[in-house]
């Protein structure tokens, strides 16, 4: 009713003359400037108003002003697509029949796509589909930094480097905000492992934070305009990031001018003083950890609820606090569901199908091919498919990002439709259902025969094609937990063994959000890697195997051969992952109401800036697979680059161009990459880093320039002393190549002030 009656008097409003008679409030009057509309709807408002604004009312609405026709704020997760709808006041999905939708690919899918035009075409269909369900903000995307393959959540974020996850999160944000609806950037910030998340101190130094954790958020902010971000659940300089006086005060809202509202991660406030004080606006999920655990406080007791009007009444906070938040919702409230001019937004549609099938298609990665792939359907007889992930539905499970699609189409129903009988399948290998907080084991015998089935199958096969990888049960890629082991689970390490020894002619497809050990790597003619895809992922899978499509990602973060080759395990001390605790447990009132609380926990990033490839790179640890790898069904030449000029003056740019040839038999898509390296820096830097990109489609044949333009922006690095970014003088190199290690051609210059 609200609702309706807000749109009348909207709709009024748009009534030239209407308001001669109707006085129809500034705030109302949509084609009045929209911070006139604010003051002017924030003067009407009480104190009691204000601060129930600042709070959630139910698990992910927020209250309006009935009073004043401004309606509830609705939210809902999450980053691959709107989540199933949930119960007003508790966890449990409210069981609707008209809330499935279409699974999106993991943002980590889109990260492996490089491809800035699939991420605003990945933004408008999310968006649309939010609009259509009613949310007015879309609690995703996730843009933390890979930092550890443990990390349970990293098949929600764009992999290891700051300039790739940023330069696909804007186009995402921009379109999804065209159908007014809120993009809600998270989890801000140095969320990178799910152990301790609720507590963890991230200890890491100002560099590391501006160079590394930070870009993809400032971009998200300033580039893409995202209308609100969600607070991470851990501390940074010892204070939670829902209300971080440096994070939020000083950087987002002083530095990059934040005008869009602060929304905690579910259950991330933890101090009314600091609430107020410290930038955050809404409080959202508290006394619960963002997944199940509820508390029998009502919504009064949130820290930004009663406790907060209590010392706005005795002027223990300024009221400033909370005129300064209630502007904040206002705005988002206008941007959204008071924006009469957003479309109505669609579900399911099959232009919505078409690009989860294009980001599919366009992020499976092939790491590495003798020629036995593509599978040409004529010329196998019998095709053995072995795999728990050919037909497990891994939109399910992982946490706040798990969907209730209406069609989804799994690997071996696409493979059937392709090969039809000449499929056989076996599921190889059973993984335990994860029982809150462990994983039930599957008994020994049956982990023996479903493995002595696929061997005795795959004797007579003519080809195996192995679909296995992680999957989302807890411990593997999941919320809240982080993996307990680099190698794949469910004894798969053996059976790709097994199968190899009876059959060599095998393709392994794993899917997964995280890299893994291969053990078996050299024993293989053939692996892809794919994360998960959604609905149409079965497809996209299947048009890889088959030559269909030619495969075109590329890694967005390294997979190292083994974990202590990565950064933030080579030391083996638990200081830098997870973290050590280093007081006693301190259960609060509320239980359940810390989020995987640890007992007082510190991680140390002591890498610093030398995160994924930056690592590899500098310390001389090849990585198995690199940052930036994926290989074709074709093959792409690099003709030598042509540049403006070699010498780059303050403040100037250089130009540079490279022509790209397909020189294979069938069209594809290349990611020509550009990575700058400094010959001599007064600080270490990395051996070089990315910072530019370009995706081009070119037909078998030909071929097509490549422009690039490097700007003296792309030479800093950020200085400690000056708290500011800055560029030395001396020689640079831009390393042009097909990946971080492929490097086709180098070109120097000079920079001079
Ligand atoms: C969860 C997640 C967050 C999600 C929120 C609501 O704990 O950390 O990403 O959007 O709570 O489900």
């Amino acid at each position: 009713m609200k609702r309706l009656s807000m749109y009348a008097l909207l709709l009024l409003a748009l009534v030239p003359g209407a308001r001669a008679q109707q006085a129809v409030p500034l705030y109302m009057q949509t084609d009045a400037p929209l911070e006139e509309r604010v003051e002017d709807a924030l003067k009407r408002l009480s104190l009691e108003e204000k601060v129930a604004l600042c709070h959630a009312q139910s698990k992910f609405t927020t209250a309006g002003v009935a009073r004043l026709g401004i309606p509830e704020l609705m939210m809902s997760d999450g980053p691959h697509g709107v989540r199933a709808e949930i119960e007003w006041n508790s966890w449990n999905y409210a069981g609707w029949t008209n809330d499935s939708i279409t699974a999106f690919p993991a943002l980590t899918a889109l990260a492996a796509t490089w491809n800035p035009d699939t991420a605003a075409r990945y933004g408008r269909a999310i968006g649309e589909e939010a609009r259509y369900r009613e949310k007015d903000v879309l609690l995703g995307p996730g843009v933390n930094i890979y930092r550890t393959p443990l990390n349970g959540r990293n098949f929600e974020y764009m992999g290891e480097d700051p300039y790739l996850a940023g330069e696909l999160a804007v186009p995402y944000i921009r379109e999804v905000q065209k159908n007014g609806v809120a993009a809600c950037v998270k989890h801000f910030a140095l969320n990178n492992q799910e152990k301790w998340r609720g507590t963890v101190d991230v200890v890491v130094s100002e560099r590391a934070l501006r160079e590394i954790y930070l870009p993809a958020f400032r971009k998200a902010v300033v580039e893409g305009g995202a209308w609100s971000i969600m607070g991470a659940y851990n501390r940074y300089l010892g204070q939670h990031c829902c209300h971080n006086s440096v994070l939020l005060n000083d950087i987002l809202r002083g530095e990059w001018g934040f005008d869009g509202c602060v929304i905690t991660d579910w259950g991330g406030a933890h101090d009314t003083r600091e609430a107020a004080l410290n930038g955050l606006d809404i409080e959202m999920g508290t006394y619960t950890n963002g997944l199940t655990s509820e508390s029998a406080l009502g919504y009064d007791s949130y820290y930004l609820a009663t406790p907060y009007l209590e010392m706005l009444r005795k002027g223990e906070v300024p009221m400033q606090t909370v005129d300064d938040k209630a502007r904040n919702i206002l705005r988002l409230i206008f941007r959204t569901s008071m924006n009469p001019a957003r479309p109505w937004g669609s579900l399911c549609t099959e232009e919505h199908y078409a690009t989860a099938k294009a980001i599919g298609d366009e992020s499976i990665v092939l790491l590495k091919n003798n020629g036995i792939l593509p599978l040409q359907p004529d010329k196998y007889k019998r095709i053995l498919v072995v795999g728990d992930n050919a037909t497990r539905r891994l939109t399910d499970g992982g946490g706040s990002s798990e969907l209730k699609p209406k069609d989804t189409v799994s690997p071996l129903q696409a493979l059937e439709k392709i090969y039809g009988d000449k499929i056989i399948y076996t599921r190889g290998y059973a993984c335990g259902r994860p029982l809150y907080e462990r994983v039930e084991e599957v008994p020994a015998a049956t982990m023996d025969s479903l493995r002595n089935e696929a061997v005795a199958l795959a004797r007579t096969a003519d080809v195996v094609i192995y679909i296995g990888g992680l999957n989302k049960n807890a411990y593997q890629d999941c919320e809240s937990t982080d993996r307990k082991s680099y190698n794949l689970p469910f004894g798969q390490d053996e059976l790709i063994e097994a199968l190899v020894q009876v059959n060599p002619n095998i393709v392994i497809m794993n899917i997964s959000g995280n890299a893994y050990a291969m053990p078996w790597v050299d024993r293989v003619p053939a692996i892809l890697h794919a994360s998960y895809l959604g609905s149409m992922g079965g497809l996209s899978i299947a048009d890889v195997i088959s030559g269909r499509v030619n495969p075109s990602g590329k890694l967005p973060y390294s997979i190292p051969v083994r974990l202590s080759d990565c950064a933030a395990h080579a030391s083996g001390d638990p200081k830098n992952y997870p973290g050590i605790e280093r007081g006693e447990k301190s259960e609060t009132a509320i239980p359940g109401s810390l989020v995987d609380g640890g007992a007082d926990p510190q991680v140390t990033y002591a890498e610093d800036i030398l995160v994924g490839y930056r690592w590899h790179d500098t310390k001389k640890i090849p990585a198995l697979f690199s940052f930036g790898h994926g290989l074709s069904y074709t093959e792409f030449e690099y003709g030598t680059p042509t540049v403006s000029s070699a010498r780059m003056n303050a403040g100037g740019d250089i130009h540079l161009s490279i022509p790209v040839t397909n020189s294979g038999k069938c069209d594809g898509m290349e990611v020509v990459q550009l990575y700058i390296q400094d010959d001599k820096c007064s600080v270490p830097r990395p051996v070089k880093e990315l910072k530019h990109f370009r995706k081009v489609f070119v037909k078998a044949g030909e071929s097509v320039n490549v422009e690039f333009t490097i700007t003296e922006d792309d030479l800093k690095f950020y200085d400690e002393t000056s708290h500011d970014w800055i560029a030395e003088e001396g020689t640079f190199k831009a390393h042009i190549g097909s990946s971080s290690t492929d490097i086709r051609h180098t070109v120097r210059f000079k920079y001079l002030k």
